[in-house]
């Protein structure tokens, strides 16, 4: 069955809002429904009782900053409110402060700028690796090709466990993500299994003084202890989830982004020294994440709308991102030297991404090589979208590279 999505008069400004947690509309083109919802119904019900979506960068913004009004320990997921969450010490997404700030501090040092840009030669190797089995004017399928290996790898970098296994990991990230709505038996042995193989490295880099990931967590020290084994896995695996499928359609959309925009391709081959910006203007464009939620602990007003307590809020990141309000008349407009560029790709307030100066880097590194080494992209079929209110993911990319 096709669905089809009106964007059109027929659909009332009351139902735009019942349209976003179908999964199917973000396998088509949300961007004119996210326009309308803005101008006409920014704070509105979505088709799930309780729960509000919410379209303006503004009110993103204001929901964002204000973790005890807006919390997160009752959920992060739509699929949250229909099962109980588990309680693991550690989660950062699903961690209220001031508790989220004693996990955040210990982690923070790890993702700074400085200590990320260590990474810069090696992802360069693996960007330039991966670019280097591209055959020009053959048509490549990026999201296998590019997009799934170089985020593990990088990650598999970061963690200090062997890159060259990342398909390995891919198989543990895709078993996370579908425990999240059930624990079938083959999900608890894969699971098992990564959970032998982090807790046998912990135990192996405890007294080892290493610098790498698994070695600085295995030795740290919460309030005088070291973390337990539920805390350190709980890290690694939000770690591999968090920073794979994000940077991976990061990638595959901003490739599919740049073919489908060759003026703005050019305008970077022509001045590499944009590429910083890019990135930011990719970020904005693709919106990796979707959305996250929240759970309102007493009445509050959002946009001028009174939600009660315990009423939740879905935060739409690509809409806030396309908000005129704030990127002005050619919000809908590719622009790759865009600035200022106060995007919310990564969120905002307490637990804005922890992995934004990796995901940076990555995507630098990566267009950089890029466009080191062919003339042009272009399309060669038309992207497959994946159904998620999540992620905007992309399953298969078909593109060609001009030497
Ligand atoms: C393009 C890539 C990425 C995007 C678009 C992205 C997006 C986001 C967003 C929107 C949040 C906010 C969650 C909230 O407010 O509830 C977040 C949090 C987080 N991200 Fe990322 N992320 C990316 C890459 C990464 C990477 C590479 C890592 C780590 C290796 C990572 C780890 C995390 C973690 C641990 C959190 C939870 C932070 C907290 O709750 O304090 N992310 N990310």
């Amino acid at each position: 069955m096709t669905v089809s999505f009106g964007t059109d008069a027929s659909v009332s400004p009351g139902s735009l809002g019942a349209l976003v947690t179908d999964p199917e509309f973000w396998a088509g083109d949300p961007y004119p429904t996210l326009a309308r919802l803005r101008r006409e119904a920014p704070v509105c019900r979505s088709a799930v009782p309780g729960l509000w979506v919410v379209s303006r960068y503004r009110d993103v913004v204001a929901v964002s900053r204000d973790p005890a009004t807006f919390c997160s320990s009752r959920g992060v997921l739509p699929m949250d409110m229909e099962r109980d969450l588990p309680e693991v010490p550690g989660a950062l997404l699903y961690v209220d402060p001031p508790e989220h700030g004693r996990y955040r501090r210990l982690v923070n040092p790890l993702f700074s700028t400085a200590r990320v840009r260590r990474l810069e030669g090696t992802s360069r190797a693996r960007a330039r690796a991966l670019l280097a089995a591209i055959t020009p004017g053959e048509t490549v399928d990026v999201v296998s090709a590019l997009a799934v290996p170089y985020p593990l790898q990088v990650i598999a970098d970061l963690l200090g466990i062997p890159a060259d296994e990342w398909p390995r990991y891919a198989v543990w990230t895709d078993h996370m993500v579908a425990a999240a709505s059930g624990v079938t038996p083959d999900t608890a042995r894969v699971l098992a299994e990564m959970s032998d193989f982090f807790l046998a490295l912990v135990a192996a880099r405890r007294d080892g003084g290493g610098d790498d990931l698994v070695s600085t967590l295995a030795q740290a020290r919460l309030d005088g202890a070291p973390l337990g084994d539920g805390e350190l896995m709980m890290f690694f695996g939000q770690l591999l989830v968090a920073g794979n499928e994000t940077t991976r359609n990061l990638i595959s959309g901003g490739l599919v982004a740049l073919a489908e925009h060759p003026d703005e391709w050019s305008r970077l081959a022509a001045d590499p020294g944009v590429v910083p910006r890019a990135v930011e203007e990719l970020l904005r464009w693709t919106s990796p994440v979707i959305s996250f939620m929240r759970t309102a602990t007493r009445p509050a007003l959002v946009g001028g709308v009174e939600v009660g307590a315990g009423d939740r809020l879905l935060l739409l990141y690509p809409s806030a991102n396309r908000d005129e309000a704030v990127f002005g008349p050619d919000a809908e407009r590719l622009d790759v030297g865009r600035h200022p560029n106060p995007h919310v790709a990564f969120g905002y307030g307490e637990h804005v991404c922890l992995g934004a100066a990796l995901a940076r880097l990555e995507a630098r590194v990566f267009l950089e090589e890029l466009l080191g080494r062919f003339r042009l992209l272009e399309p060669a079929g038309k992207p497959e979208r994946r159904a998620s209110e999540v992620i905007a993911g992309i399953r298969r990319a078909p593109l060609r590279f001009v030497a």
